[in-house]
């Protein structure tokens, strides 16, 4: 990679940050596009993070991605918020705008709607209710998202109760029916369903398995896991089997870093097979 003194700056800050594929992501796309940049892996400990967003604008870096643990330091740091990270409480992404200013967006939830429409096209949201496992951070992005493309009714079934409770509260103020749902309940509240979405850790490579039959899905549902290690998750091996269409969690994970490689590349980027062969590759050798 050969640099000039007008290269591009942008990194991502975390603490560990050796575990994020954000810097081959983002890498592969500069080179791909030919733009003189870089692209850095940023760690950040938790007492530093302030000072962390006072220099990067000062050293010229056009923004940066946020890992665990500052996306909730990140929504409190920036300048100002886009709606959507707002609306999710948190950010991922940071843009230095021209004045020197940072602005804060989330791009979790539309990097999970446009995952779902490259990979389920015919799933449409008047098509009916979505069930989410899970009440975390992943849950809320893909919960709003979901409300905010019109879909009539979620359902929330989530291990701590209180948490699915909390969260469904929060997203009624969207308007449409949310139902929090028992975790033991679960297997039921996919009757009629049209989307399951898997937003909790099971099922990820180290986790326990997510235990659940798919016997009252409807066979027309979409089913979708965040979960990316393992690719095909035991989840969607089994929604396949049945003969559903499956979303991959790989796909929002490359989607979601569009917005902010078009700021600091300069480029709207592709998803493309390429990309993911990029990222299938950096995850084989781990
Ligand atoms: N594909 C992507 O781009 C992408 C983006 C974001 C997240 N993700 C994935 O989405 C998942 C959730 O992420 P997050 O940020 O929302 O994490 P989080 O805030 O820590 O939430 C974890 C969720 O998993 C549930 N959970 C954990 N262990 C469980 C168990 N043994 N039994 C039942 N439920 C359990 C938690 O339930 P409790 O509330 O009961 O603890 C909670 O709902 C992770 O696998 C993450 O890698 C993928």
């Amino acid at each position: 990679m050969l640099l000039s003194g007008k290269a591009r700056l942008a990194g991502v800050i975390g603490w560990p940050v050796g575990h994020s594929l954000s810097p081959r992501l983002h890498g592969h796309w500069f080179e791909r596009h030919g733009v003189d940049g870089a692209y850095l892996p940023l760690p950040v400990r938790p007492e530093d993070v302030e000072l962390a967003f006072r220099a990067l604008p000062r050293l010229g870096f056009l923004g940066w991605n946020v890992t665990v643990p500052h996306k909730e330091a990140a929504f409190r740091l920036v300048d100002e918020r886009h709606p959507a990270a707002e609306r999710m409480g948190a950010v991922n992404t940071v843009l230095v705008l021209e004045d020197g200013r940072t602005r804060g967006l989330n791009t979790d939830g539309i990097g999970f709607l446009a995952s779902l429409r490259a990979q389920a096209p015919a799933w449409s949201s008047a098509a009916g209710p979505a069930v989410i496992l899970g009440a975390g951070g992943a849950a809320r992005a893909v919960g709003v998202a979901l409300l905010e493309a019109g879909v009539p009714r979620l359902r929330l079934t989530n291990r701590t109760p209180e948490r699915a409770r909390a969260l469904a509260h929060e997203l009624a103020a969207f308007g449409a029916p949310v139902e929090p749902v028992p975790w033991a309940d679960r297997e039921a509240a996919l009757s009629g369903a049209a989307l399951l979405v898997n937003a909790t850790s099971l099922g990820m490579t180290g986790q326990p398995p997510l235990e659940l039959r798919l016997d009252r899905l409807p066979a027309e549902a979409v089913v979708a896991d965040l979960v990316y290690v393992p690719l095909e998750t035991p989840l969607l091996a089994a929604a396949r089997a049945r003969g559903h269409t499956t979303v991959e969690g790989l796909g929002m994970l490359l989607h979601q870093a569009v917005p902010g490689f078009a700021h600091w590349g300069g480029v709207v980027p592709e998803v493309d097979e390429a990309l993911r062969g990029c990222l299938l590759e950096a995850l084989s050798r781990r």
